[in-house]
């Protein structure tokens, strides 16, 4: 029988396994292609020691260009003029970042309440490793502090390339018997400053494109954890926001990435009354990471242009798993072994 021009050709078997290794073929091709790219661009960026100047790539080659530059993303290098702004940096897992930032070559603004905590810290990271170290006493939590952060910057001829929103804290038992007070603040010290610092800082980010955030959430982001819902739900908004912000920023050249550490052995415990037997008889040994591991992950993963980053192979398997677990089964087991819900 004789095919009309418009019918379409039968599809014998010979011609699907062509069809197939074409699509094949193309989709290598592609994935070629983009490597190729990727490896190029990282190359020019770490190779060099340089950014691809945004005009160059971005304007020049149109949406190519700007593709390869959000492929190239990724911490920026060191400049005089250019500043990692570390909040919480008087303790813990932010003193940690401010210290891994500095020995790869990063000037620092420490910013936290306890100016003698952050003055120690300033002499240290100058004398050892040269970089400028600025120290700015801040709450957080109030909202003019926060507003003055960016302009004494400024001032002080500096612009932050990198920012870090580590400021943080829990409050410690059930919704019923906390002080309405604290639970405010820690939202505010938590989400609030996230947001404003974030919205200030990342906005000349954009205009010179190129900057680095990383927002400390927690594994605490992944399920709701009775004992400690306020915290929990502030950590699952960082985490949300952090990853909303990274897809609208990767274009413009700004990297972004959410830290969920599970335990860390900082002040962080003592400062909500959590006593040393609650901590241990909760959390096994396995999942404790040091502060100065959870800060080299941080400080890897916004080299490495990663979203997320759970330092530690078994927090990586607990946070798969808390993702998936229905609550309806999970949050009645950790109410029942949670040590703020177990007090008499
Ligand atoms: N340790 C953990 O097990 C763990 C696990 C997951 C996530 N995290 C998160 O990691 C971050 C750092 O905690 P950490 O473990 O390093 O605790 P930490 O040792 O208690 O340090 C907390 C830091 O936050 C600062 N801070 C708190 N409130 C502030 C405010 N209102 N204004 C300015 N700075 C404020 C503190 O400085 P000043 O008191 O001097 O102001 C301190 O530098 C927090 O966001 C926490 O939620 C901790």
């Amino acid at each position: 029988m004789r095919r009309s021009p418009s019918a379409p050709r039968a599809a014998g078997p010979r011609h699907v396994a062509g069809t197939e290794r074409a699509r094949l073929l193309r989709g290598r091709a592609t994935e070629r292609a983009v490597s190729a790219l990727r490896s190029a661009v990282r190359r020019v960026v770490l190779g060099h020691g340089v950014m691809v100047p945004a005009p160059t790539c971005a304007v020049g080659a149109g949406r190519l260009g700007r593709r390869a530059y959000a492929l190239a993303m990724t911490l920026p290098v060191p400049r005089p003029d250019r500043t990692s702004l570390v909040t919480g940096a008087s303790s813990g897992i932010g003193a940690a970042i401010a210290r891994e930032l500095a020995s790869r070559g990063h000037g620092v603004t420490l910013v936290a309440r306890r100016r003698d905590r952050l003055e120690a810290l300033a002499e240290e990271l100058s004398g050892r490793h040269g970089v400028r170290v600025e120290v700015l006493v801040c709450d957080v939590a109030d909202a003019d502090q926060r507003a003055g952060l960016v302009p004494e910057l400024a001032q002080r001829g500096l612009a932050a390339d990198v920012l870090v929103n580590d400021a943080g804290l829990t409050t410690f038992g059930p919704v019923h018997a906390a002080d309405p007070a604290a639970e405010v603040v820690m939202v505010r010290t938590n989400v609030e400053a996230v947001v404003d610092l974030c919205t200030r800082v990342v906005a000349g980010m954009v205009v010179r494109r190129r900057g680095a955030v990383v927002n400390v959430a927690s594994t605490a982001a992944f399920q709701p954890l009775p004992g400690q819902a306020g915290y929990a739900a502030t950590k699952a908004f960082v985490l949300s926001y952090t990853e909303a912000l990274r897809a609208e920023v990767h274009e413009h050249g700004v990297t972004v990435t959410a830290l969920c550490p599970g335990p860390v052995a900082t002040e962080f415990a003592e400062a909500a009354g959590w006593s040393d037997a609650e901590v241990e008889g909760t959390l096994p040994r396995a999942l404790w990471v040091t502060p100065e591991a959870v800060a080299r992950a941080a400080v890897d993963g916004l080299a490495a242009d990663r979203a997320v980053v759970v330092p530690g192979v078994a927090n990586r398997v607990l946070a798969g798993a808390a993702r998936l677990a229905p609550h309806a089964l999970l949050l009645p087991q950790l109410a029942r072994r949670h040590p703020a819900l177990r007090r008499p």
